[in-house]
């Protein structure tokens, strides 16, 4: 697998897909076999992960506010510009493995394929965030917007957004992994957690 993009930094992997596809569990899995084999790494969640982008977390999802569609945007854009900065970077920069439960390709899902924005807005917007360090690597989990609702009771702001919504969520991650192939690695999600772990370290060449 090509570690990608051009970066010379050690992987900067991302964890992407809806509601209930285990995003959560897979990425905990793995930074514990990769701490296992003496792998550093350092776990991130996106929105939040610094105090800043905690603050702007609670403002996007509590439910007490209501951004528009281009604030979201930008709210997540910064919250995500702060975590890179802050965290990210000097990780990367440290010669560590950075492991992250969502990414910018999230924004590109949800506030242009969910809330409709122009994509490629939505993508230039979060390039000028995150000064153009995009994850080395995507691990879409794969799940049917229904399959994964199913599985978790999601109460936030967005995650009470209509069924229509989590379906052009899912179609625009299958179509972002489309278009970028040598980035994004699709794994079936509707599996038990052990065997989607599995596949991911696999793909990794980690296993032992
Ligand atoms: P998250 O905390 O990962 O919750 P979940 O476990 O439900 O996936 O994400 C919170 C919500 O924010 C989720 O509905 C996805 C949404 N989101 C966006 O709309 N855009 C983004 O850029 C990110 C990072 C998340």
């Amino acid at each position: 697998m090509s570690m990608a993009v051009g970066s010379g930094h050690p992987p900067y992997l991302a964890f992407e897909g809806v509601e209930g596809a285990g995003k959560s569990s897979v990425a905990h899995a793995v930074v514990a076999h990769l701490r296992e084999i003496g792998i550093p790494v350092v776990a991130v969640r996106e929105p939040g992960g610094t105090e800043v982008g905690e603050a702007i977390r609670h403002i996007l999802l509590s439910g007490e506010h209501h951004p528009r569609a281009r604030s979201e945007a930008a709210l997540f854009a910064a919250a995500r510009a702060q975590l890179i900065a802050e965290i990210v970077l000097p990780a990367l920069e440290a010669g560590s493995w950075v492991v992250s439960d969502r990414s910018a390709y999230s924004s590109l899902a949800y506030q242009a394929g969910g809330r409709g924005l122009p994509v490629e807005e939505v993508r230039r917007l979060n390039d000028i965030a995150i000064g153009g360090l995009w994850p080395s690597q995507v691990f879409l989990l794969r799940v049917e917007a229904e399959a994964g609702l199913g599985r978790q009771a999601v109460e936030d702001r967005i995650g009470t957004e209509s069924a229509a919504f989590f379906d052009d969520v899912v179609g625009a991650f299958d179509a972002l992994a489309a278009a970028e192939p040598d980035r994004f690695e699709v794994v079936d999600a509707d599996r038990p957690l052990a065997d989607v772990v599995a596949d991911v370290l696999d793909l990794l060449k980690v296993t032992p």
